[in-house]
């Protein structure tokens, strides 16, 4: 997949980007980045891609038991291996959920660097990361004490915010941060669909 290249720009920045084909949503655990990309796809008549998903299609395991079987060194090998096939597939207008590790780590930051991306950070304050992962149902194998869970926010949140945009998620439904997203980067539903 070749993606219109854009500006980077500040994080934070709301200036309207043109030309956006692609969005990436990162950003820690418990930001939104599924749900919001579900919306925004929704919201744009765009296609939906969730990383973690295409990571379980392919590898015919549940996240959890990938970490539980064969360590994390090898679901990290296992989500750039997706990455490196959703990036070589033809299409455009889609949106990108991707994992809380994979835009930490440098050569995935690379390729969608490469493929000229745009990457919107979710974020909010850690505490509130870890009250949405604790109500949720879902089994994430990082997610251990409040300790261990802000010690690794921390020591991403500098990859994180190398995005091109930064989006507070904080007391926002996920409409609204959908509806922010299209909005900083100036999207519009399609009209061929
Ligand atoms: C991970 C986050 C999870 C999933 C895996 C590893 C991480 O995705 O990719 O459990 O390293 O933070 P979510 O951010 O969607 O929970």
């Amino acid at each position: 997949m070749r993606i219109k290249p854009v500006r980077p720009r500040a994080a934070g920045a709301s200036v309207p980007v043109s030309g956006v084909q692609v969005v990436f949503l990162v950003g820690f655990m418990g930001a939104g980045k599924s749900s919001v990309g579900q919306a925004l796809a929704r919201g744009l008549k765009w296609a939906f891609e969730d990383l973690d998903r295409r990571i379980e299609a392919r590898e015919g395991r549940a996240i959890e038991q990938i970490f539980q079987q064969s360590g994390e060194a090898s679901f990290r090998e296992a989500e750039h291996a997706a990455l490196r096939e959703l990036l070589a597939e033809p299409g455009t207008h889609r949106v990108v959920a991707l994992g809380g590790g994979a835009f930490a780590q440098a050569h995935n930051a690379l390729l969608i660097k490469q493929a000229g991306g745009c990457v919107v950070f979710l974020d909010a304050p850690v505490d509130e990361l870890f009250r949405r992962c604790r109500q949720e149902n879902t089994e994430r194998p990082l997610l251990r004490s409040m300790e261990q869970f802000q010690q690794l926010y921390e020591s991403r949140r500098a990859s994180y915010a190398q995005a091109e945009q930064q989006i507070e998620t904080s007391d926002k439904d996920v409409e609204s941060v959908a509806a922010e997203v299209a909005r900083r980067l100036g999207l519009r539903p399609r009209e061929d669909r």
